[in-house]
């Protein structure tokens, strides 16, 4: 977690570069923030808080300088205060750090610099490296060799970057967290993630794990643990600068649900035959078995993607990865695929590596090109969904079940009802997106303080995602089950007071069976809320429905999510939450 930025060739907006780099990162932690220049002292301004704050201290003060780093957090060591926020400086205020990630040994390393008599400022684990930068240059060693001998002092994961006073130079380097430089023709840039900079260069290159990288305004250089000079690819980035940006909408959360159909056909563009409708995909992959790993949001389209393969007979089964450990084994040919939008998830990675161990092939589902999972596993497919910039995934959710179910095809050989659905999936979220009340919905239940939201098959990972939307943003209690669940205990938690969400869709063995436990919460008063197609008679027992266009039942389900977003994003903008920056969450969550 945390967002990272560092720039080097911009001498009249310095300042300004990294300030506005820790506003599109601010995504990635919004605790605290702030920054360190280098004008032959270091000057450091942070604030616990939002970057509004930041913005706020640094009103009316010149802070200028010839490279700069800056830092946007997530706390795990030590509460969002000031003295935690980041960059960290050494006891002769000359080394400023800042860090992303976790340094387990930073005990140790804390309790043997203390005795050497350094004094520490902050709770962080972060605070160990510029007080061990501290103490190399003290023994003689040069800037760039004590970054090193600092950084090899470290065991967890990091990305981390340092300015020196009298230096205009920003070191940095990579272990288990995400670092990308971006080249411009005069200014560098380093950040945890393309957005920071992507307004001023579209040419990026990923750093590795156990890399090392020099800044300076006369260009950049990437060595190995070793020294070396590593070749680096230089990548250019695909989409616009614009996308980054909301838009003319409230929030990016809103933005991103309009952006769906788009981000639909980007996922299905050259996957689809115009004349046949086969589907190609830049994957080798064909398992006899499936295990998914993945977090949150991306677990529920784990879950439905499991749905699908078993529906064409491939055993699968979705894990939460941070419980992957404790699952049996991939059997011989069985694939493990990691669905993580960010592909910088510490969990999901760390499932990956375990089922790498384990011997299984390996494929990233993500939306983040050059991210760890991506470049970690055996195969990759993109989702193509476009930057996600809201914590509450979204538009990533619907593309990373789309990813799925055109592997699923491919696998199966095509089946045309699910790919003519696929085709028209777009369409069927504008119509959503254009014809939705759930804006009414949630003007009659925003403050109703307890939620359900139930379905079964597909749907089922549908109710989960839609609990998990509404009380990540509203912060009204909100559980998915499976439908067939509540009567087995949730019902208890059932009064006249409790909107139920159900989803129905198509008038099939489901839909039937869904429609009984609907009934089974309407005969204890329950206010229904109907996620429907139409097809079966659910509306008979609903108080208010919520329409979506018919389709194939593999692919209705997300169509009902559409609905679910709606409702979650209104119930939150009319309890007044901050939507986009939910308390104590984060959009890439780099610890496990
Ligand atoms: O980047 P990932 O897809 O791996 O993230 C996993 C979860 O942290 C994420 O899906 C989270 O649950 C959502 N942001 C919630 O809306």
């Amino acid at each position: 977690m945390c967002g990272i930025i560092g720039c080097v060739g911009r001498p009249d907006s310095t300042l300004d570069t990294l300030v506005h780099g820790l506003s599109k990162l601010e995504y990635r932690g919004y605790d605290s923030a702030g920054v360190a220049l280098a004008n032959g002292d270091i000057e450091v301004v942070k604030r616990a808080g939002k970057i509004e704050e930041l913005r706020e201290a640094l009103e009316g003060r010149s802070v200028g300088g010839e490279v700069g780093i800056g830092h946007t957090r997530w706390s795990t060591h030590g509460p969002p205060t000031d003295e935690n926020a980041h960059p960290h400086t050494d006891c002769t205020d000359r080394v400023a750090v800042v860090h992303n990630g976790i340094i387990e040994n930073y005990q140790s390393l804390r309790d043997e610099l203390a005795e050497a008599g350094h004094e520490f400022r902050s709770d962080t684990d972060t605070e160990v490296v510029p007080h061990l930068i501290e103490q190399h240059l003290s023994g003689g060693a040069d800037p760039e060799s004590a970054f090193r001998a600092a950084v090899e002092r470290i065991e967890g994961s990091y990305a981390v970057a340092a300015v020196l006073a009298g230096e205009d130079r920003v070191f940095a380097a990579r272990e288990d967290s995400p670092l990308v430089l971006g080249l411009d023709e005069e200014a560098y840039y380093l950040a945890s993630d393309v957005p920071a900079f992507r307004e001023f260069t579209d040419k990026v290159v990923y750093l590795e794990d156990g890399e090392f990288a020099v800044l300076d305004a006369g260009g950049w250089s990437v060595t190995d643990a070793a020294g070396s000079p590593v070749e680096k690819t230089v990548d250019t980035v695909e989409w616009d600068p614009e996308e980054t940006g909301k838009s003319g909408y409230d929030h990016y959360m809103l933005k991103e649900i309009h952006e769906q159909p788009r981000a639909l056909r980007q996922c299905l563009s050259g996957r689809v035959e115009e004349l046949d409708g086969r589907v190609s995909l830049d994957v080798d992959v064909d398992p006899t078995a499936v295990q998914f790993v993945a977090c949150g949001t991306s677990y529920h389209a784990a879950v439905y993607g499991a749905y699908l393969f078993q529906s064409i007979g491939i055993p699968a089964q979705a894990f939460l990865a941070s419980e992957y450990t404790t699952s049996p084994p991939p059997l011989d040919d069985e694939l493990v695929i990691g669905v993580t939008q960010s592909g910088e998830t510490a969990d999901t990675l760390s499932a990956l590596r375990e089922a790498r161990r384990r011997g299984a092939k390996t494929l990233a589902v993500t939306n983040t090109v050059g991210s760890t999972a991506a470049r970690e596993c055996d195969d990759v497919l993109y989702i193509r969904a476009g930057p996600e910039i809201g914590v509450a995934a979204t538009k990533t959710f619907s593309s990373q079940v789309v990813a799925l179910t055109l592997l699923v095809e491919r696998i199966n050989d095509d089946d045309r009802e699910t790919i003519a659905a696929l085709r028209d999936l777009a369409g069927n979220v504008q119509q959503i997106l254009d014809e939705s009340t759930a804006r009414e919905v949630a003007e009659e239940y925003y403050d109703a303080g307890a939620y359900f939201f139930v379905g079964r098959g597909p749907a089922y990972p549908v109710a989960l995602e839609g609990a998990l939307k509404f009380k990540e943003i509203s912060y009204e209690h909100a559980e998915g089950f499976a439908a067939g669940e509540l009567k087995h205990g949730p019902l208890a938690l059932v009064t006249g007071e409790t909107p139920v969400f159900a989803v129905v869709t198509g008038d099939d063995e489901l839909a039937r069976k869904t429609i009984g436990n609907v009934k089974e919460v309407e005969a204890r008063d329950a206010p229904v809320i109907a996620v429907t197609d139409g097809r079966s008679d659910i509306e008979r027992y609903a108080d208010h429905v919520l329409e979506v266009p018919e389709t194939d039942p593999e692919t209705a389900a997300i169509l009902a999510n559409v609905q679910l977003q709606l409702v979650a994003y209104h119930a939150a903008a009319l309890l007044d939450r901050p939507i986009d920056k939910p308390r104590n969450l984060a959009k890439s969550v780099t610890v496990e």
